[in-house]
């Protein structure tokens, strides 16, 4: 059934930090391509007038975008402004009176959690859900039965098909690549499994702290604010089984299977960790025990992974800003030639960002009298980054009504299965230096498996173990 495209865009959380940052540079991105003639409304809980408002929004924009005046004129001519608190009915009066005539609203929830549920029930008892699609931020709650309280509140409000859960990883052009790559390519399947593959590790490293955001982190902390999401989906997205075929729900079933086939991590193949610094930040508390940094070994007990080892490090305040996944193959079962160097040459490298890379590590012979080699990359493919940011496409498709790059709620339900050991303080928390790689005990964590790939910054560049 082909479903109505939205005609009037609500964000809530007009005045945060998500919209300064992503929020306007994706709306004017989208007037640009000619992809938002609608009302555009704005609601917070600053008192702005509609000049304070489209200023922010071109703040915004100069310093997180590229400002283009035509688009910005338009946009400043769509936007409006609703200051309001969250839990008075007033507000969402308001907001109905705003609406006019829209009839297919799309309410877009760039709020901390905690306040979803006085968001969604508001809309609904002014009447504003009606024929209307809701995209609400991640984290999706805070643990499994926030998560679980959550979409119950969403689903007496929406219809399950106007749901949006975004994560928007899932809209990075890299991250579709990983999928695209992996089933369009007929050498990839007869070694992608435990014959072949020895370890998998995912590093998401960040240069900058919480940037400001030091009370919503606070609420969350690493593993709740990209493992528990971002980073499990890109596991998904490696280690699951050709979906049936390209549909949305074929590909979520597909990714869903991964998800039951592992098993809650067990804190002690976990680390925490809180970079020196943070709880000077402003709105972290003095003796904050939230993790800036994790890594944890992860295990899929299904015939294609069982026995090999998935590893996930991220982090805030690391030596650089970069988010690499390495596929590490065994080494030849009986090497003929340096042998001390055959272990982990061969690796898929997938580079998800800032830029985006898949390159394939081998050996070659040194030309010379000597049977001695060195290490290549065959580069498959590199391109410096999203040409749309993953804010404007997935608001596009939220506005046209296709879900196929949102969370499907099984799958976050399934992820917070997976993270709740690691959940509270059942993991110690070390501290580590800005700048540096983390706590010493992340690398006995992967000793085993030959230790930490650490991306490195420029694009030429091969990384290098740590
Ligand atoms: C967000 C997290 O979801 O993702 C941030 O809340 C993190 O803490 C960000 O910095 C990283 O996203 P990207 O697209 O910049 O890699």
């Amino acid at each position: 059934m082909i479903q109505p495209a939205s005609d009037a865009f609500v964000f809530f959380g007009a005045t945060g930090d998500l919209a300064f940052k992503q929020i306007f540079p994706a709306l004017q991105a989208m007037i640009l391509r000619g992809h938002l003639d609608m009302p555009i409304i704005g609601i917070g809980r600053s008192d702005l007038s509609k000049e304070q408002f489209v200023s922010r929004a071109h703040d915004s924009i100069e310093q997180h975008g590229k400002l283009d005046a035509g688009a910005f004129g338009k946009l400043s001519a769509q936007l409006q402004y609703l200051s309001g608190d969250y839990q008075d009915d007033a507000t969402y009066r308001n907001l109905k009176a705003l609406l006019g005539n829209a009839s297919h609203p799309l309410h877009y929830l760039a709020i901390p959690p905690e306040m979803f549920e006085n968001v969604i029930k508001g809309l609904s008892r002014s009447g504003c859900t009606k024929n209307s699609r809701v995209i609400v931020e991640k984290p999706f709650g805070r643990d499994l039965a926030s998560a679980q309280a959550l979409n119950q509140a969403l689903l007496q409000a929406f219809a399950v098909a106007d749901i949006y859960r975004i994560d928007h990883y899932l809209a990075k052009e890299p991250v579709q690549n990983l999928l695209y790559f992996r089933f369009a390519n007929s050498f990839l399947e007869p070694i992608w499994n435990r014959s072949h593959i020895a370890s998998v590790q995912i590093t998401m490293a960040e240069s900058f702290g919480v940037q400001g955001r030091g009370s919503f982190y606070e609420s969350v902390g690493a593993i709740r604010d990209v493992v528990q999401n971002h980073l499990l989906q890109v596991v998904a997205l490696l280690a699951m089984n050709s979906p049936l075929d390209h549909h949305p729900d074929a590909i979520r079933d597909a990714k869903l299977r991964v998800f039951q086939a592992m098993q809650p991590i067990s804190p002690e193949q976990a680390v925490r960790g809180q970079f020196r610094g943070y709880r000077a930040e402003p709105g972290v508390a003095p003796d904050s025990m939230v993790e800036t940094f994790a890594a944890l070994r992860l295990d899929i007990d299904n015939e294609r992974w069982a026995g090999v080892p998935f590893y996930i490090r991220a982090g805030k305040q690391l030596p650089l800003t970069a988010t690499e996944v390495m596929v590490t193959l065994k080494a030849p079962p009986q090497p003929v030639f340096d042998s001390a160097a055959s272990g982990q040459a061969n690796y898929f490298r997938i580079r998800i960002g800032p830029d985006a890379l898949i390159s394939m590590g081998a050996r070659v012979k040194l030309p010379g009298e000597a049977m001695a080699g060195e290490p290549v990359e065959l580069l498959a493919q590199r391109h410096p980054g999203d040409e749309m940011t993953p804010y404007e496409r997935l608001f596009g498709d939220a506005i046209l009504g296709d879900p196929a790059l949102f969370a499907r709620y099984d799958s976050i339900e399934a992820a917070w299965r997976i993270v709740t050991p690691l959940l509270g303080d059942t993991t110690l928390l070390e501290m580590y230096e800005a700048q540096s790689w983390g706590p010493a005990a992340a690398n006995s964590l992967i000793a085993a498996a030959g230790g930490w790939h650490n991306p490195e910054s420029t694009k030429d560049s091969h990384g290098s173990n740590g």
